[in-house]
């Protein structure tokens, strides 16, 4: 049977790699994208299948609830993968307010509109929340690593606004028994990432020949999972996972900030000659640490590989070499998104971080 998926913050990072991933390996499924584009949200991610047919493209906020309940009605969507949310922790830092708005109250206001539409599609219905690692809170270095029963200890705003949502989600599964399901990544990276993430603003600097800000001694850990790698894991649970469960998904790769920093300098000096500093790692500079800062997030992904098989399948190594050269090919897609509002945040930022940016 061929599903119709609302998807929203499709015109977002992972949002737009799982459209286009989507429509690859279902071509017969039909994908409406609602999206309020924010700074974060691009329609250029998209531009290729404005033609396709299947592909819908609704601007709007998920806390709208009356285009909420006519998206679902006019389209008779039974699938809603839910990606919309604000994303980065240091905004959430500077700014909490629409983090509370878009992650809470529109992920809320989401499963309302899915809680009354649900009885028409005869139990043929999904409701997918794509959630973080972050809610799980810290781990010191010999910790082991999340899994889906480690206890909520959010630590930003940005975590603390996930988490709540986390919490409705799994409430509506209990109390309402909507097929809801709930995975929690790690931190993804590939083509389309916004340029304010570690990996694209260090391509994006070393391409410049600006700094490389790295918080703090450089020694937090990330557990890095190829966007794509994402997309059939969510793919994987949309089409195998127990309603009511979480799954976590991570891709295995535990790296320090500085050796994937140092990593990407590598990658850059082979892959693009005639860089404006040279080697690149000179442009490395250590600046003020953000506050709170998570030292390490690591994922059991157990669970998600022997209940439903899948594994990660791209190394750092592979996965790196792959994104620096999309970063070299499409200079047209990122350089339009370092704007005046962008430059106005990277200063405010950054500025405050060291005098040297
Ligand atoms: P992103 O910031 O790149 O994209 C978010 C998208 O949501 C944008 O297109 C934006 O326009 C849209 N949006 C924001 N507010 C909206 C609103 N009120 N109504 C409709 N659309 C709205 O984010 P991302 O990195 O692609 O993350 C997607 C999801 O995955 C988020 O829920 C995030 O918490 C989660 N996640 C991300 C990562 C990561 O490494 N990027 C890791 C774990 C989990
Ligand atoms: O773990 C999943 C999370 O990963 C997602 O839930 C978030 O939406 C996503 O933004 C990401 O959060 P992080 O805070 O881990 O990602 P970010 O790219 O902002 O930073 C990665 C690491 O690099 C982190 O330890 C902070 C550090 N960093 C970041 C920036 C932007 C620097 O050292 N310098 C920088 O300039």
């Amino acid at each position: 049977m061929n599903e119709t998926l609302l998807v929203t913050g499709g015109a977002g990072f992972i949002g737009s790699n799982f459209v286009h991933y989507w429509l690859r390996n279902h071509p017969d499924d039909a994908v409406v994208v609602l999206d309020a584009l924010t700074y974060a949200g691009n329609r250029d991610n998209l531009k290729d299948l404005e033609n396709n047919p299947h592909f819908h493209f609704v601007e709007g906020d998920i806390c709208d609830r009356a285009l909420v309940d006519g998206l679902l009605e006019k389209y008779n969507i039974n699938i809603i993968a839910h990606f919309a949310a604000e994303s980065h922790v240091d905004r959430s830092i500077l700014a909490p307010d629409s983090f509370i708005k878009t992650n809470v109250m529109g992920t809320f206001t989401l499963l309302e509109a899915f809680r009354n539409y649900y009885p028409q599609l005869d139990g043929n219905g999904r409701f997918l929340h794509v959630s973080t690692d972050e809610v799980y809170g810290t781990l010191d270095a010999n910790d082991s690593a999340f899994q889906e029963t480690t206890p909520y200890a959010p630590n930003s705003p940005y975590s603390a606004s996930k988490a709540g949502s986390d919490h409705l989600v799994r409430a509506y599964y209990y109390t309402y028994e909507l097929p809801t399901l709930i995975t929690n990544c790690s931190n993804n990276y590939g083509p389309y990432h916004y340029p304010e993430k570690l990996i694209p603003l260090i391509c994006i600097n070393i391409l410049l020949g600006k700094s490389l800000p790295v918080y703090g001694d450089g020694q937090n850990v990330r557990d890095w999972l190829y966007v794509l790698d994402h997309c059939r894991a969510l793919d994987t649970v949309i089409q195998k996972g127990k309603p009511g469960e979480t799954y976590n998904i991570g891709g295995n790769n535990e790296v320090k900030n500085i050796e994937l920093v140092r990593m990407l300098c590598q990658l850059m000096d082979e892959l693009a000659p005639g860089l404006p500093v040279s080697p690149a790692q000179e442009l490395i500079t250590f600046v003020k640490d953000r506050p709170g800062h998570d030292r390490r997030y690591a994922i059991d992904a157990s669970k998600i590989r022997t209940e439903l098989g899948w594994e990660p399948s791209v190394t750092i190594e592979q996965g790196l070499r792959q994104t620096v050269q999309w970063y070299l090919d499409n200079r047209h897609w990122w350089e339009p998104l370092l704007s005046q509002d962008y430059q106005a945040y990277y200063q405010q930022m950054y500025h405050s971080h060291s005098s040297q940016l």
